[in-house]
């Protein structure tokens, strides 16, 4: 019997979307509905170490040093069995051979203020588990792998700003191509949330996903003209669109889902307040009621002091660019 641990750290940061992915045409593979473009928010990282262990019985996972919920616990263990699945057929042509995992992940940026971690989440956990197996793979490759934990961890693989097309994501323009900023509005909210994989699921039962996705072509080019050129005014104007048509589908689904709470809608407009006055700025909302406010870096501390004042703003996160998701040496 084997009694040797193989073990790997990885590091990845979550991405933000400037035109978002909502819907699968594939929902187990998690294939989209529509190619989506974000950048990696390098100032904000999860660490992810993952040790099998022949002398462990089951799996385990923590995040920041706690047990993670059944639910969770699944989606990791059910990640860790499609790797290790690649691991035995190339290897040794079975299947279920895996030691059991110790897996532990942390996070720098707080959870549960609704600042996604799972596609920095499975993207490290995706590359670390790869590293841990030996398991040689390209960019493409894990990116690919990373989807099918969670969508938009494939495009947490690549540096940079990335677009994700259909079965895995790849860089479009490098880290300091455009030194833009996430300024994130977190704002106090009481509502019972749905995960995004439920989302997906509802993004059909409403009759504007069709519009959406129809139109969902002109906006990636728009947005990749924006990002080729450092076009500020080309960046705002698309982003938004798309976020709002994107929280146009969820609030008409059925049954309608509603994010934003007062506040997101107070942030939005001193959002457009600011740029009416010349600062570039524009915002984007994920699922959930925070807004990011994506500007240019020399705006930040103009952004950051105008939305700290709205109230039911409760924290405000900042992020610049960052690279690509990598395995990092154990000291
Ligand atoms: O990857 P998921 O299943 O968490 O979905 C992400 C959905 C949005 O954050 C709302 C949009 C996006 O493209 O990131």
């Amino acid at each position: 019997m084997n009694t040797q641990t193989r073990k790997a750290t990885a590091i990845a940061f979550p991405n933000i979307a400037l035109i978002k992915y909502w819907g699968n045409r594939d929902q187990s593979l998690r294939l989209p509905s529509n190619d989506s473009l974000s950048f990696n928010l390098g100032d904000l990282r999860t660490t992810t170490t993952v040790e099998f262990d022949p002398l462990l019985t089951r799996d385990e996972v923590s995040i920041d040093g706690h047990k993670v919920n059944a639910q969770a616990y699944e989606r990791v263990v059910h990640h860790l069995d499609r790797i290790a699945d690649i691991d035995c057929g190339e290897r040794r042509g079975l299947s279920e051979c895996r030691s059991k995992a110790r897996v532990m992940s942390n996070n720098t940026f707080p959870m549960g203020v609704g600042i996604a971690s799972s596609a920095s989440g499975f993207a490290a956990l995706t590359i670390a588990a790869c590293a841990a197996l030996g398991l040689k793979k390209s960019e493409p490759e894990l990116s690919s792998l990373a989807r099918l934990g969670s969508g938009s961890a494939c495009r947490s693989v690549p540096g940079g700003f990335v677009a994700w097309h259909d079965g895995y994501a790849t860089s479009i323009a490098t880290q300091s191509h455009w030194p833009l900023m996430d300024v994130i509005a977190i704002v106090a909210s009481r509502h019972k949330t749905v995960g995004s994989t439920e989302g997906h699921a509802l993004a059909d039962s409403s009759p504007f996903q069709a519009a959406r996705l129809a139109d969902a072509p002109r906006r990636l080019s728009l947005c990749e003209q924006a990002i080729a050129n450092c076009d500020f005014p080309l960046l705002a104007e698309v982003i938004e669109q798309d976020a709002l048509m994107m929280h146009s589908v969820i609030m008409t689904s059925q049954p309608s889902v509603i994010y934003w709470v007062p506040a997101t809608l107070s942030v939005i407009d001193a959002v457009r307040d600011l740029r009416d006055s010349g600062v570039p700025v524009a915002f984007t909302i994920d699922a959930g009621p925070n807004v990011h406010c994506i500007c240019e870096a020399h705006a930040v501390k103009q952004v950051k002091q105008a939305v700290r004042q709205i109230e039911g703003v409760t924290d405000v996160i900042e992020s610049g660019v960052g690279g690509p998701a990598c395995v990092i040496p154990h000291s």
